[in-house]
């Protein structure tokens, strides 16, 4: 069951705020303690109770497209290889050799094993230790206890999550992503990109449409609306409709036949640092990689089911991938300001008004599993 409004509820949501000039309000505001962006001890509780024990977006399932396929990063500062075998099976390990601990697998490939690098121990995709070499020189090793160690991951509706540390907090929700990316959809690029502002500042920049205008006079604004938005929530995760101008189209198409393909952009922010995006060609799937309390690494999958080496294809997804970034470093450039004012000393809370009632939920739901129930009250009345 989906705790999502249809596209036609939606649509007429829009269609409403556009005759009145209004957007979506929240029950109350919130007071975020700037703290929480600037602390160390802040950013290792989050780490180790929202991101390692919690399902996690790691990758979409287009990243893994056939067996074999492998993917290596660090998530939540832990080096994770997730793999699909050739049973069809996505798994995930700790990114490790058994023998002195180096990293089996770097970047993204397809393969029929994983050698380390160092002296050479082998793996199979799923796990198993298939060979060392000299194998005389361990007597005493069981192989059979000496395969990469596994988290738990699971694959749903297009992406793969992963649990480092049990037992994990939730289950990842997941009927509201139905149909969000669906098996057609194809890898078409990966970029890769370390932005020197705390992981949250980024995070915040995606789910409200407040700074529409301002931010993005030139790019989105001309094309969309300043601060109209539709904003619900599901679980810890929330999702934002930013509608494009051309949705008023829609007034002369019955309310039951409508459709919003086309007509707006849905930000689906995954708890909890995850945002999926749905535009006109692509599908992006956005990682907000924390690296430290100021320093994140951003990891953009974008998804297609455009057709391959088709070159007017090529051509429009140049064209609306330059138009996305050119919005995207818009959104960099005030977080990072934001993040260099940080320490300024000028705030000790930063404030959510009714317009920014995602960034209640992602902080409360944050202040939930960080603290308790208890904590995301204090925080509030703070
Ligand atoms: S550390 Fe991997 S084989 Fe030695
Ligand atoms: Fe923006």
């Amino acid at each position: 069951m989906t705790l999502l409004a249809d596209d036609q509820s939606v649509a007429r949501r829009i269609l409403d705020h556009i005759d009145h000039s209004t957007t979506d309000l929240s029950a109350s505001t919130w007071r975020e303690p700037v703290e929480h962006y600037r602390s160390p001890g802040r950013l290792a509780l989050e780490l180790e109770r929202a991101f390692r024990h919690s399902p996690t977006p790691f990758c979409p399932s287009a990243a893994l497209a056939e067996p074999g396929a492998y993917l290596a990063r660090e998530a939540a500062g832990t080096p994770i290889l997730a793999v699909r075998g050739r049973d069809g099976e996505v798994r995930a390990f700790r990114n490790a050799c058994r023998h002195r601990g180096v990293q089996v697998a770097e970047g993204s490939g397809c393969g029929t094993a994983f050698v380390c690098r160092y002296h050479g121990w082998t793996y199979g995709l799923d796990g198993a230790l298939r060979h060392v070499p000299h194998a005389h020189g361990f007597p005493d090793l069981d192989p059979a206890r000496h395969g990469l160690v596994p988290v738990r991951a699971v694959e749903r509706h297009g992406l793969v999550f992963v649990t480092q540390d049990e037992p994990e907090l939730a289950e990842p929700c997941l009927d509201e992503l139905a149909g969000v990316l669906p098996p057609e959809l194809r890898l078409h690029s990966v970029t890769e990109e370390v932005f020197a502002a705390n992981w949250k500042i980024l995070m915040d920049g995606f789910l409200e449409g407040y700074h529409l205008r301002a931010t993005h006079r030139r790019t989105f604004y001309p094309i969309q609306f300043d601060n109209l938005n539709v904003i619900e929530r599901f679980g810890r995760n929330s999702r934002v409709a930013f509608p494009y101008q051309r949705i008023g189209k829609l007034r002369s198409v019955p309310a039951a036949e409508r459709s919003v393909d086309g007509m707006l952009t849905y930000v689906y922010h995954l708890f909890p640092n995850v945002v999926v995006a749905t535009f006109p060609l692509t599908r992006a799937v956005i990682v907000q990689e924390p690296l430290g309390v100021d320093r994140t690494r951003v990891i953009n999958y974008t998804l297609t089911a455009l057709p391959e080496g088709d070159a007017d294809a090529e051509a429009a997804l140049k064209s609306a991938l330059d138009f996305q970034r050119e919005g995207a470093a818009e959104d960099r450039d005030v977080a990072c300001s934001a993040q260099r004012a940080l320490a300024s000393g000028a705030n000790e809370f930063y404030e959510f008004g009714r317009f920014e009632g995602a960034l209640t939920h992602f902080h409360r739901s944050l202040a939930e599993v960080v603290n308790g129930a208890a904590g995301a009250a204090r925080a509030a009345s703070g």
